[in-house]
């Protein structure tokens, strides 16, 4: 595979399709980043540099490969239990009210929007497995959703690497709710079929969705212009249902956004209430 800096204008197509398909606001200036990371994509269409791939979708305009190559630029960074209070405070104040809250209904829906390749509402099975046996009786409806096909299909599969296993996972979890096969860990089957991934691109419209108690929505608002924040914001508000939780990435915040949105403090933890 030959390195070639990518052309101006081939940058700007890629930011341009980017921004257009998923609202994420690439930084032309780390076209290094955006080199490296299409360049598997390049190599696996049979190009040779990064730029005639580029050209190449550019000039097929074939719906597949556009799709392949907005979903590149993604960060999918995730792991278990990542920043681990949003875990404690579910654990500790956020499910107790709820289990109060929804017993006449007797139904909790937990959403993971922009879920990557599945860990954190796999933290949050194990976690009402653990700690919520009343729970098991109830209807609890455990969805995630991603822009991006590609986790997605991970996420479904529950396979992780040693590596992922080793990032958050505490290794009694690991030995009860995964099994090993081969160089990987599969997640046992009764904890996978209590979750459902879907895909969601917060810029398109949205499916049909029921009443959320929970939404972890998190390290990717980050990645969007204010308004597009404030939109997808005032969206999730639409889903949630009274005395619903949202919670946001460490760097995230609805201050300054959405003031319909009440940040509250709790076990090192914030989260938001519509007021
Ligand atoms: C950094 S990961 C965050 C994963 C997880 N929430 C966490 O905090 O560990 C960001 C995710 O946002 C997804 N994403 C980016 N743009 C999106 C969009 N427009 N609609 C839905 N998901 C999007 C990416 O595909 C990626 O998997």
């Amino acid at each position: 595979m030959t390195t070639a800096a990518i052309t101006p204008d081939a940058l700007s197509y890629v930011c341009g399709i980017v921004r257009d398909r998923s609202a994420i606001e690439l930084e032309a200036s780390k076209s290094y980043l955006i080199e490296a990371r299409l360049m598997p994509l390049a190599k696996l269409n049979g190009y040779t540099t990064t730029n005639d791939f580029i050209q190449g979708v550019r000039v097929s305009r074939q719906p597949e490969l556009e799709r392949r190559l907005v979903e590149a630029m993604t960060t999918n960074e995730t792991s278990f239990y990542r920043d681990i209070h949003p875990f404690t405070a579910l654990r500790t104040k956020i499910l107790p009210e709820l289990c109060q809250l929804r017993a006449s209904k007797r139904m909790l829906n937990i959403w993971s929007a922009a879920c990557s390749t599945g860990q954190e509402l796999y933290s949050i099975a194990m976690l009402i497995r653990e700690h919520f046996p009343q729970l098991a009786t109830w209807n609890v409806h455990l969805q995630g959703t991603d822009i991006s096909e590609e986790v997605l299909g991970r996420a479904r599969a529950g396979k992780f690497s040693q590596i992922e296993m080793n990032r958050g996972l505490p290794a009694p979890l690991m030995l009860k709710y995964f099994e090993r096969d081969g160089m990987t860990w599969q997640v046992r089957p009764d904890l996978r079929a209590c979750t459902k991934f879907t895909k969601l691109n917060f810029v398109e419209p949205w499916p049909t969705m029921p009443s959320m108690d929970v939404v972890f929505l998190r390290n990717v608002l980050i990645y969007f212009s204010p308004d597009t924040k404030r939109e997808i914001l005032r969206k999730v508000r639409q889903v949630m249902a009274p005395n619903a939780v949202l919670f946001l990435g460490a760097a995230e915040t609805t201050m300054g956004l959405d003031a319909a949105f009440e940040r509250i403090e709790a076990d090192h933890s914030v989260f938001y209430r519509v007021k």
